[in-house]
């Protein structure tokens, strides 16, 4: 729902398509989900070097960098949540009209958030991947020890904790943490790219 009368939607000259034609690679959101402690932040910003590395226009928008810029007035209540996915994914879209390859590492632990991102872009355009990290891995990780506080009560809301993680049921790509390198979950993104023809890697299908 727009709440604005009188705007129109002003076209560009230059197409998502010839953008990407210039960049010699498609645009498409990676999107990261899973718990705190995933591995999301570590492997999409892995992901984003090694792409940078190939000369692919790649970017990161990040859950917790976000939080301080353009959703600083959202907190962690349900609605706040969906608010912040929504305007991430509204953020990534406008990446992937840029030509971008776009990471997004959210927690954005709501299906049905994730799922009207995915409806807002093309159908090739949202490559959901799972950071499958098990809670008891992450909690004894504890990198910001979060989960200390949440589990004394001292954060309410966390997710994992007392507030829900609805694991996707169909995501493109699964990552295991617990029993994969960062090498190895890194080479498997860039491979799936390379594979469904999003980018062209010197070095992702070899070996
Ligand atoms: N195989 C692995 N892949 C990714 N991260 C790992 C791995 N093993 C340990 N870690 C650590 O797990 C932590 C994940 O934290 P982070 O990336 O900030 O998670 P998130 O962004 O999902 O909250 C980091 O400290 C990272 O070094
Ligand atoms: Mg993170």
């Amino acid at each position: 729902m727009v709440k604005s009368d009188n705007i129109t939607w002003h076209h560009s000259q230059v197409s998502k398509e010839q953008r990407q034609t210039v960049n010699d690679h498609k645009s498409v959101v990676l999107w990261f989900t899973g718990l705190s402690g995933s591995g999301k932040s570590t492997i999409a910003n892995a992901v984003e070097k090694a792409l940078f590395d190939q000369q692919v226009h790649s970017y990161v928008l990040d859950g917790d960098n976000m939080r301080f810029g353009l959703n600083k007035n959202l907190g962690f209540s349900a609605e706040d949540r969906e608010e912040n996915i929504r305007r991430i994914g509204e953020v990534a879209k406008l990446f992937v009209d840029a030509g971008v390859v776009t990471l997004t590492a959210f927690i954005s632990p709501y299906r049905a958030d994730r799922d009207q991102v995915r409806a807002n872009v093309e159908a090739d355009e949202f490559i959901e991947v799972f950071v499958d990290t098990p809670l008891a891995v992450c909690e004894e990780r504890d990198v910001k020890q979060l989960y200390a506080k949440a589990r004394r009560g001292e954060i309410k809301g966390f997710t994992g904790i007392d507030a829900p993680y609805e694991a996707p049921e169909d995501p493109e790509i699964t990552i295991d943490t617990s029993s994969q390198s960062l090498a190895t979950s890194v080479d498997q993104v860039l491979t799936y790219l390379a594979d469904h023809g999003y980018v062209q890697l010197a070095t992702a299908n070899e070996g």
